[in-house]
């Protein structure tokens, strides 16, 4: 009889910024990391739980993380150590730290609002 093969654990390393808090567990390979930090105790931001909405995207310090289904980020910016948590399984040790609110999606979209307010032609659009 075999036994089955038993799960690597990934240290993973969260620094919240917005909590002051380091907060240190270890994640089943394989798991999602957000999932895996609420099913310990540990809440950590999140809104959309799909890759898609950028609540929970972090800045990865150091670690490699396996994102492939974040619709919500660019390819620029995970080549730039952003990544989203609700998506994204450890490849090995991790450590990263929260953005700030809207942080993301600024930098991805804040260059197509940089001409002013958009003009729908609705009378509020002149008050
Ligand atoms: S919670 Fe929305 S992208 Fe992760």
């Amino acid at each position: 009889m075999t036994q089955a093969p038993t799960l690597r654990r990934f240290p993973i390393t969260v620094h919240h910024r917005q909590r002051g808090r380091t907060i240190l567990l270890e994640v089943p390979e394989g798991e999602y990391i957000l999932r895996s930090f609420e099913a310990q105790g540990e809440a950590l931001p999140f809104s959309c739980r799909n890759g898609c909405c950028t609540a929970c995207a972090v800045r990865v310090l150091s670690g490699t993380i396996d994102q492939r289904e974040s619709l919500g980020i660019s390819k620029e910016l995970r080549a730039k150590g952003y990544g989203l948590l609700c998506v994204a399984r450890a490849l090995g040790p991790l450590e990263v730290e929260t953005t700030d609110e809207d942080e993301v999606y600024e930098l991805q979209f804040g260059r197509h609002f940089g001409r002013g307010k958009v003009r729908t032609g609705l009378p509020l659009d002149d008050e």
